[in-house]
């Protein structure tokens, strides 16, 4: 599914279905006055209507990847998201453009003019959609470990069957503790007598550190045979709590060299648009943070790279474009693009 929309992303977005797309990516304007469309009052504000429809419009644990090289504004916008959405910061990603301006590299006009470095990146930004909770929810292993605190459910299930295993083998607690320490100790020994049976049930029920693990489903299931889990009122079979892991976890099919500097192979000769961004990279992007099939949206497509991208990695694409005479070299490239993709 191809669906181009001509108009301004602000009105246009709001056509998208809640929870309805698995990955936005997309190229704003930096407000550095590139060009007509690049100058924009109010940025961060106009910045944040976007952002949050980008947040309305993904489903749980989608990812948002936006463009930006004005680091004092990328930064107040990244601080805009941490107080005002529900995105968890992933990573700053670099695009090294490699020789890229290498004749003012080689030849600045005169030697005591250079008071800074040449700029020859851009940055990519990730933010993952959270899950409901907040980051005073998770101790700080989890909020490091699970990045968008996905899998706390899962971590407090197994924290009330360590609870459920202590509370059955102990009789040493002390019974005037307050509830809370009460708790904490069937939780500790409830962790001592999984570890005695053996360390490999140890990591389920590490709840609150990034050693925390999934179990498989052979000690899962010896697990609830050897301490009865099944009489503990709250039990859940493994193919439902295997269920909501794979649900949880976000999107992220690691590649090769899966570093965050990025280099491209493309030769970009600007014709299209001034700002176009080259396909190998968001061919990669879009092939790590979603699968065959999913959704992309780009809700400032320019020349179209996004949706090209797309069709070249059997991606479903929304792309939305102001500009009429971008919209069209957009509409013309994907058009041929998926022209190619027929014929091979
Ligand atoms: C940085 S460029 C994107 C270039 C694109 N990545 C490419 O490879 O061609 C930003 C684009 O956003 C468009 N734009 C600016 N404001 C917009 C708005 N409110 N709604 C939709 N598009 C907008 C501009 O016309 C411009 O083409």
């Amino acid at each position: 599914m191809i669906d181009l929309r001509k108009g301004d992303c602000l009105e246009l977005m709001k056509d998208v279905p809640d929870s309805s797309v698995d990955l936005v990516l997309t190229d704003p304007p930096y407000n550095i006055g590139k060009d007509k469309w690049d100058k924009i009052p109010n940025y961060i504000e106009w910045c944040g209507e976007w952002l949050k429809e980008c947040q309305r419009i993904l489903k749980l644990s989608g990812t948002l990847y936006f463009w930006h090289n004005d680091i004092e504004q990328s930064s107040e916008l990244v601080v805009w998201i941490k107080n005002n959405t529900d995105f968890v910061f992933n990573s700053m990603n670099v695009w090294d453009k490699g020789d890229f301006r290498a004749l003012s590299w080689k030849n600045p006009s005169c030697e005591s003019d250079l008071r800074t470095w040449f700029n020859t990146c851009e940055y990519c930004y990730c933010f993952v959609k959270k899950q409901g909770l907040s980051a005073n929810d998770c101790n700080k292993a989890v909020r490091r470990y699970d990045v968008n605190y996905n899998l706390i459910n899962l971590r407090n299930y197994f924290k009330s069957i360590a609870e459920f295993i202590g509370a059955k083998n102990t009789k040493q607690i002390n019974e005037k503790a307050n509830t809370r320490k009460f708790e904490h100790a069937f939780y500790v020994f409830g962790r001592k007598a999984v570890i005695e049976k053996s360390g490999k049930y140890d990591h389920p029920t590490r709840v609150g550190s990034c050693q925390w693990e999934f179990p498989n489903r052979e000690n899962y299931n010896e697990l609830t045979e050897l301490f009865n889990l099944r009489d503990f009122e709250g039990f859940r079979e493994y193919d439902d709590l295997l269920n909501e892991y794979n649900k949880s976890r976000y999107i992220h099919n690691v590649d090769k060299e899966h570093n965050n500097v990025w280099k491209s192979n493309k030769k970009n000769n600007g014709k299209q648009h001034s700002c176009k961004k080259p396909s190998d990279i968001l061919e990669r992007i879009i092939k790590v943070s979603s699968d065959y099939g999913d959704t992309v949206l780009d809700c400032f497509m320019g020349s179209g790279s996004t949706g090209v991208a797309c069709i070249n990695t059997g991606r479903n694409f929304i792309g939305i474009e102001l500009d009429e005479t971008y919209f069209d070299i957009a509409q013309k490239r994907i058009a041929d693009a998926e022209k190619a993709r027929e014929e091979q």
